[in-house]
């Protein structure tokens, strides 16, 4: 009898350490592996990190097409803060409370209050924050020195500035971009869309008692679409802007090749660690003073047959995780305590930026069909930003669409 138990006991430890949990990120595994690693030796369970492509928008798809086929796929899932509506509403996330009350785990977690109300969809908790976000301008304090310019605090100041440099830099022989952005049809441009738009006093959609409203004019977005194409126009951003995502937009500016860039703090890191770049660059709270809110959060797939294992890695991550993925990436963490180390805080530089920026940050319109909101927004501002469609004409073309889409 007994040697029957301790059988099946060793079996069970043998069956439980057989288990392999997956999850699917974003570009470099770096800090994610350590932190595997870290977990397979206090816990005996492997987690497989797969590199999926850089862009928000290609792992959505993959995430997408593999819970649509409600088999396990992969058990734990990296969210995009837009994607919860999407992924909680098609049923593919496991609510936190199976395994905890996610209340007082935010709170014992010290967890941001911000981060706490992105898991949030119609009345359930769904994920775990990990990674924070917001919109910034990332800008060369040399050039902006030797000019006599201040940080531009409009999206006028920033067009005029970075002309201005850019041609006296030319006179001098230097070719240099103005401003850089992520201009690609994809995910990222829309963020930059808001920023421009709330930045100069608009808002796009808006909601009431009675409902979702589209509450910006033709002319409003007219506006935000006319400086988009003026900056490819007047040649303050280049051409190949339509093909830069986020990396694309920092390695530009790394080179020393861009006045203004906008992004994520990710790549506060990146440039400090670069000599050529460290001293020259500053970064600010972006013109119009309205970043946008990003971020990225854990969840468990409602098809994983390892829920319980895959909710211990998400405990470990947010307990021994977030100090490595800053610490390796650069990736800001949800967790308050965290400013407060003493190693990420002696890193941590331009915090009261990233600190502002994060406090201003406001999220993309929150709406089950975001999406094709999205969609609607990428697939016009595109065709302005190319040249294909003239501003006036496009922004009629976007505010029909999403009043058919929103208001109907
Ligand atoms: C960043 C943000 C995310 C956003 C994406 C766009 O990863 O955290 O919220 O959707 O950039 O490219």
């Amino acid at each position: 009898m007994k040697v029957a138990v301790f059988a099946l006991f060793f079996l069970g430890l043998l069956t439980a350490n057989a288990k392999t949990l997956s999850i699917l990120i974003g570009g470099s595994p770096d800090g994610w592996k350590e932190i595997a690693q870290d977990f397979y030796n206090k816990t005996g369970i492997k987690v497989n990190i797969v590199q999926g492509p850089p862009s928000t928008d290609a792992r959505e798809i993959m995430y997408s097409i593999s819970l649509l086929t409600k088999t396990k796929g992969f058990d734990l899932i990296y969210l995009d803060v837009v994607w919860l509506g999407k992924f909680a509403s098609a049923g593919w996330l496991t609510p936190i409370s199976t395994f905890v009350d996610p209340f007082q785990y935010f709170k014992n977690k010290n967890l941001t209050e911000s981060s706490f109300l992105a898991s949030l969809y119609a009345g359930q908790y769904y994920t775990v924050p990990i990674k924070a976000d917001a919109g910034l301008l990332y800008y060369r304090k040399d050039l902006l020195e030797k000019y006599g310019y201040p940080v531009p605090k409009t999206w006028e100041e920033l067009k005029i500035f970075a002309k201005e440099i850019k041609q006296k830099e030319k006179a001098l022989g230097n070719d240099i971009e103005g401003f850089v952005f992520q201009g690609k049809q994809y995910e990222g441009l829309v963020c930059n869309f808001y920023e421009v738009l709330r930045g100069m006093g608009y808002e796009l959609i808006t909601q009431d008692q009675k409902g979702f409203k589209v509450a910006i004019t033709e002319q409003e977005l007219s506006n935000v679409f006319t400086f988009f194409r003026t900056l490819v126009e007047e040649g303050i951003s280049p051409v190949s802007v339509i093909n830069f995502e986020e990396e694309e937009s920092r390695i530009v500016f790394q080179q020393g090749k861009a006045v203004f860039a906008r992004n994520w703090p990710y790549a506060i890191k990146m440039l400090l660690e670069d000599e050529k770049m460290r001293d020259k660059f500053g970064v600010a709270v972006l013109p119009g003073a309205s970043p946008t809110l990003g971020g990225w959060a854990i969840a468990i797939s409602n098809y994983s047959p390892n829920k319980q294992e895959a909710w211990k890695f998400v405990d470990f991550l947010v307990d021994n995780g977030l100090k490595l993925l800053f610490l390796k990436r650069g990736d800001l963490p949800t967790k308050v305590d965290l400013f407060n180390d003493p190693e990420i805080n002696q890193k941590l530089t331009y915090y009261e930026v990233i600190k502002q920026s994060i406090d201003l940050s406001k999220p993309r319109t929150i709406h089950p069909l975001y999406p094709r909101i999205s969609s609607i927004i990428q697939v016009n501002l595109s065709a302005v930003i190319a040249g294909k469609t003239p501003p006036q004409l496009a922004s009629q073309k976007t505010i029909r669409e999403l009043k058919k889409l929103i208001e109907l």
